[in-house]
């Protein structure tokens, strides 16, 4: 299992702690970008030129064409819309397709699997939110287990290759559970809250 470490709650000193990150054992950085239209909160982080690991960038816009120019130019391995936005969901993963750019697609936690089932042949990872999209520091929510469990079984059955991430609330008793369900794991409080990046990445991956 993967980590990707978001950093949307690092109040302060972030250039410093975006060097720890790089230096860390972070599989990713995970850019949470806010229009505050999506979601109720702003957040940019197109001007940070300092980080060295793979980018994972979750797109919480509602403009998804204007960030994805934006943000593609950072060259990120990952961008992640989300199913909700008014947008014609296959016009969006063709676009970011054409800047060959592996492509994500997120769904709140009220959002059923179900919905986006027509998408899963043509995306490379599925972002499920197991908080309201946001905020860091909220607390993980119980019914994200099932819906894990539901993709899975889906991505079986049918033999999809999209990676499944979950983003939100991860702590080291909820990796624990999730250890063997999903690919990658975004954590932001949970690490950069700390000193000790290694030491959380550590318990999140269970090899302490
Ligand atoms: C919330 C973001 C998450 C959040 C994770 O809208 O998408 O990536 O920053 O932070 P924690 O791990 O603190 O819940
Ligand atoms: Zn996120």
């Amino acid at each position: 299992m993967l980590i990707s470490t978001s950093i949307l709650s690092i109040k302060d000193n972030l250039n410093e702690k975006i060097e720890k990150l790089n230096k860390s054992n972070t599989d990713y950085i995970h850019l949470d970008i806010m229009d505050n239209i999506f979601v109720p909160n702003y957040s940019d982080f197109s001007n940070i030129t300092n980080m060295t690991k793979l980018l994972d960038v979750h797109l919480m816009v509602e403009d998804v064409y204007k960030y994805i120019d934006i943000y593609s130019k950072l060259n990120p391995i990952y961008i992640t819309f989300h199913y909700e936005i008014n947008e014609n969901k296959n016009n969006v993963i063709n676009y970011i397709k054409n800047k060959n750019i592996k492509i994500g697609l997120s769904i709140k936690p009220n959002t059923k699997i179900k919905e986006i089932i027509p998408y899963l042949d043509k995306i490379d990872l599925v972002l499920i939110m197991s908080v309201e999209p946001g905020y860091g520091g909220q607390k993980f929510i119980e019914s994200s287990f099932e819906k894990i469990e539901q993709l899975n079984e889906i991505r079986k059955n049918k033999k999809y290759n999209f990676v499944i991430e979950v983003d939100g609330g991860i702590n080291e008793k909820i990796s624990a559970k999730l250890k063997n369900e999903v690919d990658i794991l975004v954590a932001g409080t949970f690490i950069t809250n700390e000193i000790d990046f290694d030491k959380q990445i550590a318990l999140l991956k269970g090899n302490t």
